[in-house]
């Protein structure tokens, strides 16, 4: 017999309509003998217009009440932020014994330790497929699928915001503060872009991702952020001439000292799959000890393909498999040990200003050989009608410590105009 679930969606915004669309195309979505059939839907305002009618629609004005209902079964949560209502809305459900959906990647990062063990206490599944990396899979690749797996480190383009915005200045030719005004006319990018250009979003998914492979809480706090926003247009350009590209990359490594996680613009070679997922693409390398190398790309974003991914959590939800929600039992998890960026070593881009006049480059290289910092390339391109010359140079793989401390010793150097502008270069 067809068992029908009783849907709840809270937050109608681009991924709550999507997934009313997907729902009433699919006539219910009935993938595992089971009917999904939406009974209750709650936003903050009713009347705004939609590209889906909800006047037929059972209508709760608060999301919390929604998620008690005794008349839903699962209770799906697109509201967002990590905080307020979503929180309070998920809590609500995971208490009344109901299996909870969520694209909120925020809640997750923050809270999501707390929430797995109220959902694993009540013995209902708590799903967060559309979280990272939006319709492309991501967090059933790294719970399920590689459970079996030791995996060192995940690392990708987990921003569409951002990458499209990169990429677009490349083309372009254009600056940050342009490209954003256009993505924010066109609707790619947020009135407040803050969480997507300062990489707060993408620290989200990582810290998700982190938690998923390496079985530990999500640890949001821990992560050491870096958004786009310092980003020049002739960083991108002379990173190009050195052979790079720029992208937000969000990391987390697991060494034997702990787990560092982290979202910086990095350098890309341009040969490499991560430089070239253009526009709003989202990708990630997993590395494992027996897998190697995984690489996964596509749509992190989108109402289409994001509500697909909420569709698999319902699917789920209607097989009955359930899961530790981080890949261990919530009562064994534990925070990860953060590593100190610091101790963390890398290749390196820096660029600074300096005065056109003899002997400049001499005193750097000079300064960065005292350091210990071993040059590997060097560029300097002439500009006209500036007040200094833009400087290039990549080093060899150095400690960040030793890195900061050469860096701190240029910028004291009467010939340089500017404190240079530091950028870590992804291995290849
Ligand atoms: N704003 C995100 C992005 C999508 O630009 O990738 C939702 O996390």
């Amino acid at each position: 017999m067809t068992r029908t679930w009783r849907i709840g969606v809270a937050g109608l915004g681009t991924v709550g309509a999507g997934l009313l669309s997907f729902l009433a195309e699919k006539d219910g979505f009935a993938p595992q003998g089971g009917k999904a059939v939406v009974t209750g839907v709650s936003a903050r305002s009713r009347s705004r217009p939609r590209p889906f009618d909800i006047s037929g629609l059972p209508w709760f004005d608060d999301p919390v009440a929604l998620a008690a209902s005794p008349d839903i079964d699962i209770f799906v949560e697109l509201v967002g932020g990590s905080d307020g209502p979503a929180k309070a809305a998920v809590e609500a459900a995971l208490k009344a014994g109901k299996p909870v959906i969520t694209a909120n990647k925020a809640l997750i990062a923050v809270h999501g330790a707390a929430l797995a063990g109220l959902a694993e206490a009540q013995g209902v599944p708590l799903l967060f497929e559309a979280a990272v990396m939006g319709g492309t899979p991501a967090v059933k690749v790294v719970r399920e699928s590689l459970v079996g797996e030791e995996i060192h480190s995940v690392a990708g383009i987990l921003n569409g915001t951002c990458n499209y915005i990169l990429s677009a200045m490349e083309s372009s030719g254009r600056s940050f503060e342009e490209v954003l005004a256009e993505a924010q006319r066109l609707g790619y990018a947020e009135s407040d872009p803050t969480m997507d250009v300062g990489g707060f979003d993408a620290a989200h998914k990582i810290s998700i991702l982190a938690a998923l492979a390496f079985g530990c809480a999500p640890s949001f706090a821990a992560a050491e952020i870096e958004g786009i926003d310092q980003v020049a247009l002739l960083d991108i350009q002379m990173a190009k001439d050195l052979g790079y590209r720029i992208k937000l990359i969000a990391s987390a490594e697991r060494s034997d000292a702990g787990v560092l996680v982290r979202v910086h613009p990095t350098l890309v070679a341009l040969n490499h799959p991560l430089a070239q997922t253009g526009g709003v693409l989202n990708a990630m390398f997993i590395e494992g000890s027996r897998i190697g190398r995984i690489f996964i790309q596509g749509p992190g974003a989108g109402a289409g393909p994001t509500a697909a991914a909420v569709a698999a959590d319902i699917a789920d939800v209607m097989t009955g498999a359930q899961r530790p929600v981080f890949q261990r039992p919530a009562l064994e998890l534990k925070p990860f040990t953060p590593v100190d960026p610091a101790r963390s070593t890398s290749r390196a881009y820096l660029r600074f200003l300096v005065k056109d006049e003899p002997g400049v480059i001499a005193a750097v290289s000079e300064t960065l050989a005292e350091a210990g910092v071993s040059i590997e390339s060097f560029l300097q391109k002439p500009v006209d009608g500036s007040d200094g010359v833009p400087i290039v140079l990549t080093t060899h793989a150095v400690a960040e410590s030793v890195l900061t401390a050469a860096i701190d010793r240029i910028a004291d150097l009467s010939s340089v105009l500017d404190r240079p502008r530091l950028m870590r270069i992804a291995r290849s």
